[in-house]
């Protein structure tokens, strides 16, 4: 591992997921052992503090306790465009900077021109109908302009009959679903909570389809992930005890 890795969570569609799918990765990446930044661009409707808890302090990059990942939340702006392009350029000196093996980018719906800035790779998140499809195909194009390598995911997955299949979707992409998560309203819980799914026994299934993304991801980088992934129940249940300490 030589260089920093780039991933942008993305859609031009709100509501798919990319807030959930961002943290959850970011966090499971940061229990593997991997030095990550979870750096939030929503700055319309910050997500990233209720998957995560309050800021206890205001520096543009915290330590989130329980795992050691590094994270940058977004403040609401109130004169859109400003703040975004600073945040931008902020995001940029991040990844130059090489204190990451990860940075992964939560971002905003409407935001297009964050997309044709280059980042390595795009993970963009879908839903199984026409409009979330859409709004994948617009920002992976975005993406792959600006020489990004794109995956899709297929969040809030449902039984037929009125779902895409994924047959049909990856005709629409013309590229195969890289990763699947269901519909899963026990997600809601850890919102409550404000503890990252991946850190608590609410929706497994998720969790473990989010543990077999960052595996992917970790292969892709470094030779030796299958080692770092060794000990990630066990990082795991420290994060968790963590947490029970933290609320008690
Ligand atoms: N797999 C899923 N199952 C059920 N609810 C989900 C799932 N993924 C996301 N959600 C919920 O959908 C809502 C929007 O998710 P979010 O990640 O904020 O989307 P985005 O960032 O794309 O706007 C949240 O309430 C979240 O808990
Ligand atoms: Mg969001």
């Amino acid at each position: 591992m030589t260089k920093t890795s780039s991933i942008m969570v993305a859609s031009i569609k709100g509501g798919v997921g990319k807030t959930t799918v961002a943290v959850n990765l970011a966090v499971a990446l940061s229990i593997a052992g991997y030095k990550t930044l979870l750096y939030e661009m929503d700055t319309v409707n910050p997500g990233v503090s209720y998957h995560l808890g309050k800021l206890d302090d205001e520096s543009s990059v915290q330590v989130y306790k329980p795992t050691g990942l590094q994270y940058s939340p977004a403040r609401v702006s109130e004169s859109y465009g400003a703040t975004e392009q600073e945040r931008a350029s902020q995001l940029e000196s991040e990844i130059k900077s090489g204190n990451y093996d990860f940075v992964v980018i939560d971002t905003q719906s409407a935001d297009k021109s964050l997309l044709k800035r280059h980042f390595d790779m795009g993970l963009i998140i879908i839903n199984p109908d026409e409009q979330s499809c859409a709004a994948g195909i617009m920002a992976k194009d975005l993406l792959e302009s600006s020489g990004a390598k794109c995956n899709i995911m297929l969040n809030r997955g449902f039984e037929k009959p009125y779902a895409l299949s994924d047959r049909e979707i990856e005709e629409m992409f013309g590229t195969p679903i890289m990763a699947k998560a269901e519909e899963d309203l026990s997600l809601r819980k850890s919102l409550l909570e404000h503890v990252p799914n991946i850190i608590t026994e609410n929706a497994p299934k998720f969790n473990s389809q989010i543990s077999n993304l960052a595996r992917v991801y970790a292969a892709m980088i470094d030779e030796d992930y299958a080692q770092k992934f060794e000990n990630f129940g066990k990082e795991l249940n420290r994060a968790k005890s963590e947490i029970k300490k933290l609320q008690r």
